[in-house]
């Protein structure tokens, strides 16, 4: 087997595990096999000169849709799209949520999952395994795959009648992992609630997108986060809130952490940067912005922002979630109707770095940690993912902070026809990206091998 060429990346400012240093770093074949000063090239190495760029680890997306039978219809990318566009904005690894309908089985939905990915992505990847039903032949399931690799459940608190489990699933799926010591994902709305004020706002002729965020306030969210806690404190198993949107919710996470519930907190990047107003467009453009939990009024960002620089929120993610605008019209009349989700996955890095490091809310190697480690470190993949260490795979980013760009559809790569981020200015990307030693993306372009991707196991 002929490994790919070896790769000398000198003069870079490398940031990686809460330090930022200039120094020199040498690839060959998939892993870092030096970080030093004045490294020299070996023989027919390539040589990058990276002055006055940032050298970043491969950045993590903790939670991603590809594969997503959902609302009547399937999220639009493939897995060669979605992982094609997560390299040119960085992201080396995503981890994409397993979500059988609440009709179907485990193993079999195992099966499909990977048959799509296998030999389609670009980018390494992996899963969190999704539990919408609760009985012995799931847990059987479960137990397996634990023992293959899998070291994360996948659990809804929210849409009765598609994903969600009640809560006697709900306390079985964390004695479960506790056992096993996997982590509990969560999404946190209490789903009867949603379904009521849904009828509520229907009845009284609401049926714009502008009334999905009032049929999930942010206190739906915030039950459903003590709730989750709760089974985590009555279980000790740990559990990490996926997608959390809003200061309540976020107040209810840090409580039960105050009181020793091992509890993690995910945002994602929708949230951070943008607001109920945009699903208050009228008819289609709002239909783009329905996502669950909904986006909030502005006034949470400030809270979201200061609990990321802080650690009190660990892990930035995408949520990405394509569906293209015919798609959204599904719900022209009736807002429960809308398929939620905004695409996200070629945006994230550069809209955290611009949003948070270039304009002051984030500092760098917060950044990094947010977007790469600590998703590495929470979900088994560390220190082979998420750090700029000798050994590791050489998941590599090469950041120009002197770029200045636009993010458009008209410039995606994401197979979709309209983005949620539309004319949001970018300060900075990535130049080159690595996938285990191998030139994946330059300068904008896809450049590496499709179905080189990994399913990780960890
Ligand atoms: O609106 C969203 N978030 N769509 C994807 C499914 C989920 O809840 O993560
Ligand atoms: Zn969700
Ligand atoms: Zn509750
Ligand atoms: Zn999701």
């Amino acid at each position: 087997m002929t490994l790919p060429n070896s790769l000398l990346i000198q003069n870079g400012e490398l940031v990686s595990d809460g330090r930022r240093y200039k120094a020199d770093l040498l690839i060959e074949g998939e892993t870092i096999t030096q970080i030093g000063e004045n490294l020299t090239a070996p023989d027919g190495a390539r040589v990058i000169d990276a002055s006055g760029k940032y050298v970043f680890p491969g950045f993590i997306d903790p939670h991603v849709h590809v594969h997503l039978p959902f609302m009547g219809t399937f999220a639009k990318d493939t897995h060669t799209t979605a992982s094609q566009a997560a390299l040119i904005g960085g992201t080396t690894t995503f981890i994409e949520m397993l979500c059988p309908a609440g009709n179907e089985k485990l193993a079999g939905a195992w099966e499909i999952w990977t048959n799509k990915a296998e030999g389609k992505s670009a980018s390494d990847y992996t899963f969190h395994l999704g539990v919408t039903r609760w009985d012995e032949e799931t847990e059987a399931t479960l137990r397996q795959l634990v023992a293959d690799g899998m070291k994360s459940f996948k659990v809804f608190l929210a849409y009765k009648g598609a994903f969600g489990i009640d809560d006697a699933a709900l306390y079985g799926v964390c004695k479960l992992a506790k056992e096993l010591g996997v982590i509990v994902t969560a999404h946190c709305e209490n789903a009867d609630l949603v379904s009521q004020l849904q009828q509520k706002l229907l009845a009284e002729g609401k049926t714009g997108p502008e009334w999905h965020e009032p049929s999930r306030p942010e206190g739906v969210e915030a039950e459903g986060t003590a709730h989750f806690a709760t089974f985590l404190e009555m279980t000790g198993a740990k559990g990490y809130v996926v997608h959390l949107s809003n200061a309540r919710a976020l107040e209810a996470a840090l409580a039960a952490k105050a009181r020793g519930v091992d509890i993690d907190v995910e945002v994602v990047i929708p949230h951070l940067l943008l607001d109920k107003t945009y699903a208050e467009r009228p008819g289609i453009e709002g239909a783009k912005h329905v996502m669950s939990p909904p986006l909030r009024d502005k006034s949470n960002q400030p809270a979201l922002w200061q609990a990321l620089e802080l650690g009190q929120i660990d892990t930035v993610g995408t949520d990405h979630c394509p569906f293209d605008v015919g798609q959204k019209h599904m719900g022209d009349g009736n807002f429960t109707l809308i398929p939620n989700g905004i695409p996200a996955i070629e945006d994230r890095v550069n809209l955290l770095y611009t949003y948070g490091v270039s304009r002051g809310n984030l500092r760098l190697e917060r950044f990094v940690d947010a977007a790469s480690t600590r998703a590495a470190q929470l979900f088994g993949l560390y220190p082979r993912k998420g750090t700029l260490s000798v050994g590791s795979d050489a998941d590599i980013v090469v950041f120009d902070p002197h770029y200045r760009g636009v993010v458009s559809a008209a410039t995606s790569h994401m197979n979709n026809d309209y983005s949620g981020f539309e004319g949001f200015e970018l300060d900075g990307r990535p130049e080159l990206v690595t996938v285990r030693g191998e030139v994946a993306a330059e300068n904008g372009e896809f450049v590496g091998t499709v179905g080189r991707g990994q399913l990780l196991r960890r």
